[in-house]
């Protein structure tokens, strides 16, 4: 292993330039007019990919294209593949004014990367990459063939991603896959991801006048769209932080007292927890720990609201329209078809005759769950203990990689989930930062660590 430690020892400062150059594309998915930032960012991913030894090419889809890249396959040689997965496109900026630098120029400030993307998921991904480049540099021999997976639109739902998988199903078989895409409670806390929760995304608007009115001469008279959305949305949760949708807590299952006891060991006081997301009071569902709600219990969020005059100053209307879009967070056994049924249903009950509702149904992904007992996790348990020289956490976090319910259904393959981020990094916040001990000490030479260890671990499976 010295070669490639010492290696990626020397390569250190070059890897940071490199992850600077990759968070300068603004590669942000849900927006049409980033199309052509996404492909740059692929192509650039591509280069990088051949330029380090990795056989790899851009895959087009009906959306963004995928980046595949995998390592040279010596004939006759049988070594067990994985899978390694990853995201290039970023959440949006938004609001840039919270930004202290523009969100596409990257800032090293201290031990931190401050940029979009540098820790949802760029950073975390091209960790592997250096990784894997320390080990085809020096001809140091991998226990493993891999496979890089880097798509464009895990952002927006992955919409595209399991047809891709469908099409390249011989090409990618794999034994597993590995993400690192997810957290670790802190630099001295390793660990290891064993559920995320699923998400269902709805947009909904309600119609009123046919314009903007006065609120002086026609108001009291028809219903303001802005009121009639407030009230209707206050009925979908109440106030012990239920989601108050019949149906909707059909198919959860309760937590068992091991999770219980994981989450206990969670190195962080409700306290702390309170006051490092700034708010007076904590909120959430009666019976459940801040700490099981936020990764093991479902939710319903307003993610954003929209009506009437935003502008400077007053304005005296009564909103010809208002709109909400909402996501709600899934848990084992939810059905996102199932509960996007449940909402509409419960939408078109609440609404009020004297506005037009439509809902608009968004992108949606299972719940997911890989058996701690698992094989693949137990090798990922022991990687992180040889690695960080410490018992590992195992977790259950509270996003959403949708499309890892894909690898099993379509390639037969569980998930391993490995995160890199801190509870700190703001991602999809403003700056958003990756910690540099993370991506070098952390993400390259202790990932490396890892992942040699990972990668070694890995190799001994059948
Ligand atoms: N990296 C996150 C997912 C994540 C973050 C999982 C932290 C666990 C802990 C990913 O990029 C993400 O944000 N996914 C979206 C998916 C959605 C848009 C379909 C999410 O969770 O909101
Ligand atoms: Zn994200």
């Amino acid at each position: 292993m010295q070669p490639v430690l010492d290696y990626l020892d020397r390569n250190r400062e070059r890897f940071l330039q490199q992850l600077c150059d990759y968070v300068r594309f603004p590669s942000v998915s849900a927006q049409m007019q980033h199309r052509k930032d996404l492909k740059q960012c692929a192509q650039w991913l591509v280069d990088h990919c051949r330029r380090i030894s990795l056989d790899a090419r851009l895959v087009p889809t009906a959306g963004n294209p995928v980046v595949v890249a995998k390592t040279k396959r010596r004939k006759g040689t049988a070594k067990p593949c994985y899978m390694v997965y990853g995201h290039y496109d970023v959440q949006p900026p938004d609001p840039l004014d919270l930004w202290q630098t523009p969100p596409f120029e990257p800032r090293i400030e201290g031990r931190s990367l401050f940029a979009r993307g540098s820790s949802d998921n760029k950073g975390q991904n091209f960790a592997h990459l250096c990784a894997v480049e320390a080990f085809l540099q020096t001809g140091t021999e991998l226990p493993c063939d891999l496979v890089f997976v880097i798509e464009g639109e895990e952002e927006v739902g992955s919409k595209n991603l399991a047809p891709f998988l469908k099409e390249h199903r011989d090409e990618l078989n794999c034994h597993s896959v590995v993400v690192s895409d997810t957290g670790m409670p802190s630099k001295k806390h390793p660990a290891l991801t064993y559920a995320l929760r699923g998400i269902v995304a709805v947009e909904i608007r309600l119609d009123g006048p046919s314009r903007d009115l006065h609120s002086g001469i026609w108001g009291g008279t028809v219903n303001n769209p802005a009121m009639a959305l407030c009230q209707l949305l206050a009925q979908l949760r109440d106030k012990n932080g239920r989601v108050a949708i019949p149906g909707f807590y059909d198919d959860v299952k309760p937590l068992s007292a091991f999770e219980r006891k994981q989450f206990a060991r969670l190195p962080m006081t409700q306290k702390e927890y309170r006051d490092f997301l700034g708010v007076p009071e904590l909120f959430g569902e009666k019976g459940f720990t801040p700490f099981e709600q936020r990764a093991a219990r479902p939710t319903i969020e307003i993610n954003g609201l929209t009506s009437g005059y935003q502008g400077e100053g007053s304005k005296t209307i009564v909103p010809a329209w208002a709109s909400a879009k909402l996501t709600f967070r899934l848990v084992p056994d939810h059905d996102p078809d199932k509960i996007r049924k449940h909402i509409v249903r419960h939408l078109k009950k609440l609404c009020p005759r004297t506005v037009r509702l439509t809902v608009k149904t968004g992108h949606g992904g299972e719940p997911y769950l890989v058996s701690p007992e698992s094989d693949i996790a137990q090798a990922g348990l022991r990687a992180l203990k040889r690695a960080f020289g410490r018992e590992p956490i195992l977790m259950r976090e509270g996003g959403s990689i949708p499309i890892v319910n894909a690898f099993k259904n379509i390639l037969g393959a569980e998930t391993l989930l490995l995160g890199l981020g801190l509870p700190d990094d703001n991602p999809h916040s403003p700056n958003e930062k990756f910690d540099l001990d993370c991506f070098e000490n952390g993400g390259v030479v202790l990932l490396d660590e890892v992942d040699a260890c990972l990668w070694d671990e890995l190799g001994r499976l059948k």
